[in-house]
């Protein structure tokens, strides 16, 4: 396991998606309340960001926003089509306020 602080939580808005680079990698983080998620920024389905979609915080899923298949938060598995394949999620943790993601 390799944490790497990302950004204090308060600079996340939380149920937006917020997109960053970290190692050579896009991943979208997304809070709620002190939780903060962590996919691979592509979907699955084609590649299309999934910063651009919406989240449901109730059912912990982001949406695709080209054709509207969703996956869950928790460990980025396609639930809805046309998605088939999971997208890769990391584990996160809080330091002191900051947002560290396990790559
Ligand atoms: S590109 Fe995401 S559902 Fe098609």
């Amino acid at each position: 396991m390799t944490f790497h602080a990302v950004m204090p939580l308060d600079d996340l808005v939380d149920g937006i998606p917020q997109q960053i680079r970290l190692n050579n990698r896009t991943l979208v983080l997304v809070r709620l309340d002190t939780d903060v998620y962590v996919l691979d920024d592509r979907c699955s389905h084609e590649d299309f960001s999934l910063a651009e979609g919406e989240v449901d915080g109730d059912e912990m899923t982001i949406e695709c926003a080209r054709h509207g298949a969703l996956f869950s938060l928790v460990d980025g598995e396609a639930v809805t089509f046309p998605a088939t394949r999971p997208v890769a999620s990391y584990a996160t943790r809080l330091v002191n306020g900051v947002v560290e993601v396990d790559l």
